[in-house]
């Protein structure tokens, strides 16, 4: 097997579904290999179900999907002790989040209680009940969706839950031929039964291989270099964490190893810049956006010359 191989039977499955978005396709094969969580966000409508269950069911392994609701409690997603009425005796259960797969649909319409239970647990790979320690599946990936921040009956993740995703990928609105195609395929959209395109195991060699990526150690200081540029920027009030730096490097070497190198180079941490940084920089009051602030950062800083 060759991992574009495998990564090419997953895409073909999702296209054969959705109708565009190879950007946000290529996205989230990448979180795959580096195995980050994926936060979808986009406008009602705009597909983000459709994806995520769409790239969800081409991964294989075990897949759940868990729709959040307001009164969703930490135990219905985690697990809990339940009552054995044959043995007369409590017995651990395990929650959805059990899964090689896990899809959050509408992340934040949960309240912040069963957020925090959830992103726990995704960010510590285990959860704890009644005292018991049990590990989630390997691998591991979640893949929410949720409403752009200030949709009504949402609850906003704090900026610490956000810090968990490895990317955040934004959806929008399709082109005109897009939409048309949209609604000349849209029975078979809504009826296609979409098989594993790989198994766990080849995942697993995916996942190695992406680790075996090298980077030297210009490379290395570019990567820290942008990030330290963004948070002494002025018109940022809390810039990105370590964590981002760690996501902006594995990525990066998702993406060369998508792109069928065995190093790094400076066009695939540009390639992941915005999907990593954005989503964890608040702005001061009177800054532009984070996207347009990203562009700007990778114009300005100077890439390594080998
Ligand atoms: N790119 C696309 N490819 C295929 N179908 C699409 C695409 N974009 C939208 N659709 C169709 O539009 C409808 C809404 O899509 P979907 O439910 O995935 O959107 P959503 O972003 O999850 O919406 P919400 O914000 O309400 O949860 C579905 O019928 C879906 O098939
Ligand atoms: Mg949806």
């Amino acid at each position: 097997m060759s991992e574009p191989e495998v990564l090419a039977r997953i895409s073909q499955r999702v296209t054969g579904v959705v109708v565009g978005k190879r950007d946000i396709i290529e996205k989230l094969l990448l979180a795959l290999i580096a195995g980050g969580h994926v936060l979808l966000e986009g406008p009602p409508g705009t597909g983000k179900t459709t994806i995520a269950k769409t790239f969800s069911r081409a991964i294989g392994g075990s897949f759940r999907r868990i729709q959040l609701t307001p009164d969703l409690l930490p135990a219905d997603l985690i697990g809990g002790s339940v009552y054995d009425p044959k043995g007369g005796n409590f017995r651990i259960r395990e929650g959805p989040l059990f899964a090689n797969v896990v899809m959050l649909d509408e992340l934040n319409r949960a309240t912040p209680r069963a957020q925090a239970a959830l992103l726990e647990a995704m960010q510590e790979l285990q959860v704890t009940i009644e005292g018991n320690t049990l590990h989630l599946p390997r691998p591991f990936i979640a893949i929410g969706t949720q409403l752009p921040a200030g949709s009504s009956g949402t609850y906003p993740l704090t900026e610490v839950q956000v810090d968990r995703f490895a990317m955040r990928v934004e959806t929008g609105y399709p082109t005109d031929a897009e939409e048309k195609e949209i609604i000349s395929g849209i029975d078979s959209i809504e009826s296609k039964d979409v098989t594993a395109g790989v198994r766990a195991g080849e995942l697993e060699t995916l996942m190695e291989a992406a680790r075996k990526v090298t980077a030297s150690d210009k490379l290395k200081e570019y990567v820290v270099d942008l990030v330290r540029t963004l948070r002494s920027n002025p018109g940022v009030r809390m810039g990105p964490s370590p964590r981002a730096t760690v996501w902006l490097y594995k990525l990066s070497r998702a993406r060369a190893l998508v792109e069928g190198r065995g190093y790094v180079l400076p066009d695939d941490v540009k390639a992941v810049a915005r999907e990593v940084l954005c989503h964890r920089i608040a702005l001061g009051v009177d800054a532009a956006d984070p996207g347009g602030m990203v562009d700007d950062l990778l114009r300005s800083v100077p890439v390594p010359k080998e």
